[in-house]
C-alpha cells in the first residue's frame, strides 16, 4: 500500500515534471473513452436492431391526420375560433417584453393570451394555451413547471420564454439566476430545431431564426397533399436535420429531455397546434402562409423570405383543434413513436465524440440500468412513454438537499403536482438511476452558453 502511493506520487511528479507524459495520458483517456463509446454504441444499434421493420412503421406514420394519432372528428366553430382582435389584437413586444426560441409561445404573448411581459407563471401558462392551442392542463403545466425548476425562479413560481429574468426578481433558480429558455442549452432547448440553429454553430445563440433553416422546413410539404405540411412530412425533416446537426456540429448531443424528446416534439407541436380547422377538414390542415405567419416569416417566395424578430402572429380566421381532444402530455409520446419507428436513425441518445460524424449513441437500457429499452418504451400500444418522460425530466434535476428550504418546499411542490402526475396511474418501470456519467465523453454535453439580457 504505502509502496504504491509512493510509486502513483513520483509519476505525479514524473508527469508534472514532463509535459509530454502528461500529454501522453490524456490520450490515452481519450482513446480508452473512445473505445468505450464505441462498445456503447454497438449497444445501442443492436437496440436499434430489434426494432420493427420501418416500412409498416411508415405507413402509419402517413395515416396520422394534423390532430395526432387521436383524430379530431368535430368541429365546432364558436368554441375553436381564435380571436385576434379586441384585447387579443396584436402588438409587437414593447422593449421591455421577453420573447424567444418559441414561436408558439411568442405568437400567444403578442396576442395577450399568455402574459405579453414575456414572464409566465403555471396559471397563466395553462390558460392561456388552451385558450389558444388547445393544449392540455396537464401538458401546459408539465412544460412549464419544467421551465419554473430549471430555468426560472421556483420561489417566484415563474418562468422567461426568452432570456433571463428581470433582476428586480431576487430569488435565484436551483442552478443561479433563471436564464430563461432562450439560454436553456441541454435543459430545455437542444439540437436539430426546425428553424433555431445548433447553439454551439451560432456563438450559443439558439432561439434566433436561421432564414436557411426555416426555407429547408418550409420546402418539407408532403408529396401527397401539394403545399401542405404533416406530422410524417416533419419527421422525415427532423431526420434529415438531425443527421445533418451530427455531420456539421462537433458538439452536437443529444441529452434525454432536450435533443432526445423536445426537439423532434416541437416538429409535431407545429402540426398538431398550428393547424388551422374546419368543418370540412376537423383533423385540421397546415400550409405555407401559415407556417409564415406563425414563425415571423415576410416575403413571397423563399428567396425573399426576411425574419421579423418577436413578430409571431395568430393568423386571421385561424380555428385550434378542439377542445374535446386537448393535446396532452401522453399525446406527446404517442406522436413520437410512429416518427421514431419509421424513421429510426432520428432517435439519438448520444453525441459527436471527436468532431463532426463522430457519433456515438447509448442504449436505453444502458442509460436506465435495464430499466427501459427502445422496442418497449416504443411500442404503439405500450404506456410507458409518458413514465419516461415524468421521470427523465427529473432526472436532471440537480441534488437540493443542501438549499434553504425556502426554496426546497416549491421545487418539491412543482415535481409532486406537475411532473410526476403525467405518468397518471401507469405503473412505471422503477429506474435506480439514470447513469449519467455515460455523457462524459460527450464534449458538447458541458456546452451551457449564457448570453445578453436583451429581451430576445
Ligand atoms: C409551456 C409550453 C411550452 C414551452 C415551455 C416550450 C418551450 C420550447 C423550447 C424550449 C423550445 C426550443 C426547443 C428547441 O431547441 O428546438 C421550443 C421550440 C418550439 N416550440 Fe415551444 N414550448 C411550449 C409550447 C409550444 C406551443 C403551444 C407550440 C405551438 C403552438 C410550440 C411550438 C414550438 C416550435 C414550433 C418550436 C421550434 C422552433 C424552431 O425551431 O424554430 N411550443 N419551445
Amino acid at each position: 500500500m504505502k509502496y504504491s502511493a509512493v510509486l502513483l506520487g513520483s509519476m505525479a511528479l514524473s508527469a508534472s515534471a514532463f509535459p509530454a507524459v502528461m500529454q501522453m495520458s490524456d490520450a490515452i483517456l481519450k482513446a480508452r473513452n473512445l473505445e468505450q463509446a464505441a462498445e456503447l454504441h454497438k449497444r445501442a444499434e443492436e437496440e436499434k436492431r430489434q426494432l420493427p421493420d420501418p416500412t409498416a412503421a411508415q405507413a402509419l406514420s402517413q395515416a396520422r391526420g394534423n390532430c395526432g394519432v387521436i383524430p379530431c372528428t368535430v368541429f365546432d366553430a364558436t368554441e375553436q375560433y381564435v380571436s385576434n382582435t379586441g384585447e387579443h389584437a396584436y402588438a409587437s413586444p414593447a422593449a421591455d417584453e421577453i420573447r424567444g426560441p418559441c414561436p408558439g409561445l411568442n405568437a400567444a404573448a403578442n396576442h395577450g393570451y399568455l402574459s405579453r411581459s414575456g414572464i409566465l407563471t403555471i396559471e397563466n401558462t395553462i390558460e392561456g394555451l388552451g385558450a389558444a392551442y388547445g393544449m392540455s392542463v396537464d401538458l401546459a403545466g408539465f412544460l412549464a413547471a419544467y421551465g419554473i425548476i430549471f430555468d426560472g425562479d421556483p420561489v417566484a413560481g415563474t418562468w422567461s420564454i426568452g432570456g433571463p429574468l428581470p433582476t428586480n426578481q431576487i430569488t435565484k433558480g436551483l442552478l443561479g439566476q433563471g436564464q430563461g429558455i432562450s439560454w436553456s442549452h441541454n435543459l430545455y432547448e437542444g439540437d436539430s430545431s426546425i428553424a433555431r440553429p445548433d447553439a454551439y454553430l451560432n456563438n450559443g445563440d439558439a432561439h434566433s431564426l436561421d432564414v436557411d433553416r426555416f426555407r429547408d422546413a418550409y420546402a418539407a410539404t408532403d408529396s401527397r397533399y401539394p403545399g401542405r405540411y404533416t406530422l410524417d412530412s416533419f419527421a422525415q425533416n427532423f431526420a434529415k436535420k438531425s443527421d445533418e446537426s451530427v455531420a456539421t456540429n462537433p458538439y452536437f448531443f443529444a441529452a434525454p429531455f432536450s435533443t432526445t424528446l423536445v426537439s423532434p416534439a416541437a416538429y409535431n407541436f407545429v402540426i398538431n397546434f398550428m393547424s388551422n380547422h374546419t368543418a370540412e377538414e376537423p383533423n385540421g390542415y397546415f400550409d405555407g402562409e401559415q407556417f409564415k405567419t406563425f414563425f415571423a416569416i415576410e416575403g413571397d417566395s423563399p428567396a425573399d423570405f426576411k425574419w421579423l424578430p418577436g413578430q409571431e402572429k395568430i393568423p386571421d380566421n385561424w380555428y385550434r383543434r378542439t377542445s374535446t381532444n386537448q393535446y396532452n402530455a401522453a399525446n406527446v409520446f404517442t406522436d413520437l413513436i410512429p416518427s421514431f419507428l419509421a424513421y429510426p436513425s432520428s432517435f439519438k441518445l448520444g453525441g459527436n465524440t471527436n468532431g463532426v460524424n463522430t457519433y456515438a449513441g447509448i442504449s436505453l437500457a444502458d442509460f436506465t440500468g435495464g430499466a427501459y429499452n427502445l422496442t418497449t418504451l416504443l411500442d404503439p400500444k405500450g404506456t410507458q412513454g409518458a413514465c419516461f418522460l415524468a421521470q427523465v425530466a427529473q432526472a436532471g434535476i440537480p441534488d437540493f438537499a443542501n438549499l434553504p428550504l425556502q426554496q426546497i418546499t416549491p421545487v418539491t411542490d412543482l415535481i409532486n403536482n406537475f411532473l410526476t402526475p403525467i405518468a397518471g396511474d401507469l405503473s412505471c418501470p422503477e429506474v435506480g438511476a439514470f447513469d449519467q456519467t455515460l455523457f462524459n465523453k460527450y464534449p458538447g454535453h458541458t456546452y451551457r452558453p449564457t448570453g445578453p439580457d436583451t429581451n430576445y
